[in-house]
């Protein structure tokens, strides 16, 4: 099992490029259900969860073929020959669900095994299959799958989410593409990935107004086309970058960043001593002079992101001063508290807030990952310590971080994967 070893202490200088949003490549793929024409994502990352998204669309029927040979377009599209997604591809990625919604706007049936829970909370998918089912679906659960039927077309609905969801919001907004008639979505999630969907959609053929806002009126169509479509860069792997550079020291330019996509994470990390200077092509990224201690919250976008939490925890640990965390998105996200404490941090966690207290500085040791955005927080913490740290279980981070290695030893860090 590959693990990181880092040595910190040496300030971040140079360059990285950001790649193209997981978050958004995801969804987007399962778009690519939604025509049995061709779909050509391009800026696809080279991640983990998008080779198992490929392996769940080709057994679906679903043609993935990359364009070219840096393996950074995709040409998605062919007909449906299997309606099941199997619990052992859903259970690896709870986005798996996200193929719903298409198979039963296309062949009005599907077989999903629900996702579960998974390191960070139980994560139900009730708001998926309540907006589906006022679509005119029915679902029935068996051994562990929901079996989805729709006689005929899915029938446009005004759908008020009780509260946002991203998922959700992407199930509906593809189902609803396709459907009968108008869909309202109400209470929309509108974080930048939302309107990248929506966007390739609109490309597609598909009917969409309320584009980044909190609603969302979808006129189903007929049929979707094939089209092209470039994924927007990754806010989080943007914000994870610059709590890199700011917890070396250093300076980094993030290539392709996008200043307007990260939300209240600017602000928050400007506050905390961070300068964030947009420039041509991306935005440049360093430390002031001290960190300090800032407050953050997570909210739906444009509010602080829940996957920004943990990374800014590690940053706040050698802040000057306190800095309280409040998660509130998801019931279980501080898993990272007790491994960055190993390392000398002192945060305490109470219910749904942590409050961490900085210190002058971390000391390495070995940690262990538990999901995917607390294993950067540890490389950050790893950086910004004395001595060396070893971060175990690393597959959680090629999940949704490409080449993490690579491009911080590009930018002088002190890292290596070591394999065994
Ligand atoms: C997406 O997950 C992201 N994943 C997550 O990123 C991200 O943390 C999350 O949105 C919030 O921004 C992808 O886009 C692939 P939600 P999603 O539906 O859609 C509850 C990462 O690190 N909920 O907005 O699953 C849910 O339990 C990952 O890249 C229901 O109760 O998130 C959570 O508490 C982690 N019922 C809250 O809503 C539902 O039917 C927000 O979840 C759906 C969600």
């Amino acid at each position: 099992m590959d693990r990181i070893r880092i040595r910190g202490g040496r300030p971040l200088s140079g360059e990285i490029q950001i790649g193209g949003a997981k978050n958004a490549a995801l969804p987007l793929m399962a778009a690519g259900m939604l025509t049995d024409e061709r779909l050509v994502l391009s800026n696809v990352a080279k991640l983990a969860d998008i080779q198992t998204m490929t392996a769940l669309l080709t057994q679906h029927g679903i043609a993935v073929d990359p364009v070219g040979n840096d393996g950074r377009v995709l040409s998605i599209g062919g007909s449906i020959s299997n309606t099941e997604a199997p619990y052992d591809i859903v259970r690896k990625m709870r986005a798996s669900v996200l193929v719903l919604g298409p198979l039963l706007a296309r062949v009005g049936e599907a077989r999903v095994s629900l996702p579960g829970g998974c390191s960070i909370g139980t994560r139900p998918v009730d708001l998926h299959l309540k907006g589906l089912e006022q679509l005119g679906a029915t679902f029935e659960l068996d051994g562990g799958y929901i079996d989805g039927r729709v006689s005929g077309r899915l029938r446009g609905a005004k759908i008020v989410f009780p509260f946002v969801s991203v998922g959700a919001t992407e199930q509906l907004m593809m189902a609803a593409a396709l459907a009968d008639g108008q869909t309202i979505l109400a209470n929309a999630a509108r974080e930048p990935e939302i309107a990248d969907l929506a966007h390739c959609l609109v490309a597609m053929g598909a009917r969409i107004t309320g584009i980044g806002t909190d609603q969302l009126v979808i006129e189903g169509v007929e049929r979707l086309h094939g089209a092209s479509h470039a994924i927007i860069p990754d806010r989080i792997e943007t914000g994870s970058y610059a709590c890199a550079a700011a917890i070396s020291g250093g300076s980094v330019f993030l290539r392709d960043a996008r200043l307007e996509h990260l939300g209240a994470t600017v602000r928050i990390l400007r506050e905390a001593g961070v300068d964030i200077v947009e420039e041509p092509g991306g935005l440049m990224v360093k430390r002031l002079n001290g960190l300090h201690g800032a407050d953050a919250m997570t909210e739906p976008y444009p509010g602080f992101p829940t996957d920004m939490q943990a990374q800014f925890m590690a940053l706040m640990s050698v802040a000057e001063g306190a800095s309280m965390v409040t998660e509130t998105i998801f019931e279980n996200r501080f898993m990272h508290v007790p491994e960055l404490n190993r390392m000398g941090a002192r945060i305490n966690v109470h219910g749904a807030s942590a409050i961490v207290r900085g210190v002058p500085s971390l000391k390495g040791a070995p940690v262990m990952a538990t999901d995917l955005r607390a294993s950067l927080s540890l490389i950050l913490a790893g950086l910004g310590a004395k001595g060396e740290t070893i971060v175990n279980r690393v597959y959680h981070l090629d999940r949704g971080y490409e080449a993490v290695e690579r491009k911080l030893a590009a930018c002088g860090a002190d890292i290596e994967r070591i394999g065994g």
